[in-house]
């Protein structure tokens, strides 16, 4: 028999602001990101993308300001660089509400948050969603958000993964060892909500956190959230093979690619887990048409709106460096970054100077665009999953909500065609449909330890 094909997963990406990636293109005419502010808008994007059979919606956040390029915010401002960004979590349950099966991976950054709150919000969507929520993992990058929050800059890089690791474990007693699942007996005849024996308070003593209390929530779908992770420095990816379930790259290249999700499976393997356990999303741009010449056309047009200087802006947050100080062939002096550590490692590998990050970004951003009618975007797509052994796609959205429109209408059908996407929704939360196992995390995963085990104290 043949064997079955390995079905693509697809989440979009996008953020609570105007400018997400590829700047500038919220000037275009057929645009209507300008509407972020409202909720139709919101379940306008969701019930498209649940029509597509999309598993899930990401949403990024930024903490600060991008302020890096020029040290000022003026371009950021002029072109609405990811500034203003509202809280992504108060979308999700307008969202929910329109979509039945829609996952939500969404950014928090865990450096300003209290974990104690931060899980009873996460508990809150994931029963409000019955169990579709998930919660990509930042720890921030900018010194702009570290002043914001009273620090004079922020932690060093390999130690914002340090207090993380601490931050996680808290998180994992609240969400996994707090209450039983007996605990709740919901029992009007017997006036017993909870039983206060299956009840436990938590503790933590640690080097960065201090908690004692019970979880303020009852146990959810999923209990700890599907968690996404972005970090690709070796420090990061050590945090990524102990915790994530899916991790996002953003790589120049497919063998780039290749190498990275060869080390994170290898990684996972030394964690104890296994080589599946994480999904791979690779971000990408795409621009499908129905025929080649119309997608060329529409790809032609789509950049005489967009800013590669607001780009290049917002890579020099990303990296921490002010590209605005070099001549345009200058060579980059990359040196040490507090920033995101990948990101600045790959634009001096690549020899990036500001005059190739300028060609590079001709949809105002650093994702690669795949450019075709549906059979030729099937292809690159299908290409990019067997040559790097990633599992899917993180699409960044050009013009909106027509970019997530053409992709349904147009390139959805044809995987499905082609046997290598879905054509109907699996029953049950989002951790049950994109790993075709329970709702909860497998005993396998660094959260089970902190599970109570009857008997114990
Ligand atoms: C695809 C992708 C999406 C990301 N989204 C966010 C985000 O929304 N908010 C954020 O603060 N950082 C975001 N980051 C940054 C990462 O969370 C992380 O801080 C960064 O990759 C630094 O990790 P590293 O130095 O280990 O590579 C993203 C990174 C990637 C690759």
């Amino acid at each position: 028999m043949a064997q079955k094909k390995k079905e693509i997963l697809l989440n979009a990406f996008n953020m609570n602001c105007v400018g997400h990636i590829n700047h500038g293109l919220w000037t275009h005419p057929r645009d209507h990101s300008l509407e972020y502010n409202t909720l139709e808008h919101w379940t306008g994007i969701a019930r498209t993308l649940e029509r597509g059979l999309f598993d899930g919606l990401f949403i990024a956040d930024i903490v600060g300001v991008y302020d890096v390029y020029q040290h000022n915010v003026d371009v950021t401002l002029r072109e609405s660089i990811q500034l203003p960004v509202n809280d992504p979590l108060m979308l999700v349950s307008a969202m929910a509400a329109a979509t039945r099966h829609l996952g939500f991976g969404v950014t928090v950054n865990l450096t300003y948050e209290q974990p104690y709150l931060l899980a009873r919000r996460f508990s809150t969507l994931d029963h409000l969603t019955r169990g579709r929520i998930g919660w990509n993992i930042v720890t921030g990058y900018l010194d702009s958000a570290a002043r914001a929050m009273g620090l004079a800059e922020q932690i060093a890089h390999d130690e914002r993964y340090e207090r993380a690791d601490e931050y996680l474990e808290v998180l994992y007693k609240l969400w996994e060892g707090s209450w039983e699942d007996a605990a709740v007996r919901r029992d009007k005849a017997a006036r017993v909500f909870a039983d206060p024996a299956r009840v436990h308070k938590v503790r933590h003593d640690g080097r960065y956190h201090q908690v004692e209390g019970y979880h303020l929530a009852e146990p959810s779908p999923q209990r700890t959230p599907v968690l996404f992770q972005a970090g690709s420095s070796g420090r990061g990816q050590r945090f990524a093979a102990r915790h994530a379930e899916c991790v996002f790259i953003s790589p120049p290249s497919k063998e780039a690619a290749r190498q990275t999700v060869q080390a994170l499976r290898e990684q996972l393997v030394q964690a104890g887990r296994r080589p599946d356990d994480v999904k791979v999303f690779v971000g990408a741009a795409v621009v499908p048409g129905a025929s080649a010449k119309e997608a060329q056309e529409k790809y032609a047009d789509y950049r005489d709106y967009a800013s590669r200087e607001a780009g290049l802006a917002h890579f020099s947050a990303s990296t921490g460096i002010d590209y605005a100080r070099y001549g345009l062939d200058e060579p980059i002096d990359y040196g040490k970054t507090n920033a995101i550590e990948s990101a600045t490692r790959t634009a001096e590998q690549q020899g990036w100077t500001r005059r190739k990050l300028l060609d590079l970004f001709e949809l105002g951003g650093r994702y690669p665009a795949i450019v075709g009618d549906a059979a030729q975007v099937a292809d690159e797509l299908q290409s990019w999953i067997d040559e790097t052994g990633a599992d899917g796609f993180n699409l960044s959205r050009t013009v909106v909500p027509e970019s997530y429109e053409d992709f349904v209408d147009l390139v959805v059908p044809e995987l499905q065609d082609r046997g290598v996407y879905k054509t109907a929704y699996a029953e049950g939360s989002l951790r049950r449909k994109l790993f075709d196992a329970g709702d909860r995390l497998p005993a396998r995963h660094a959260a089970a330890q902190f599970r109570h085990r009857a008997g114990e104290a």
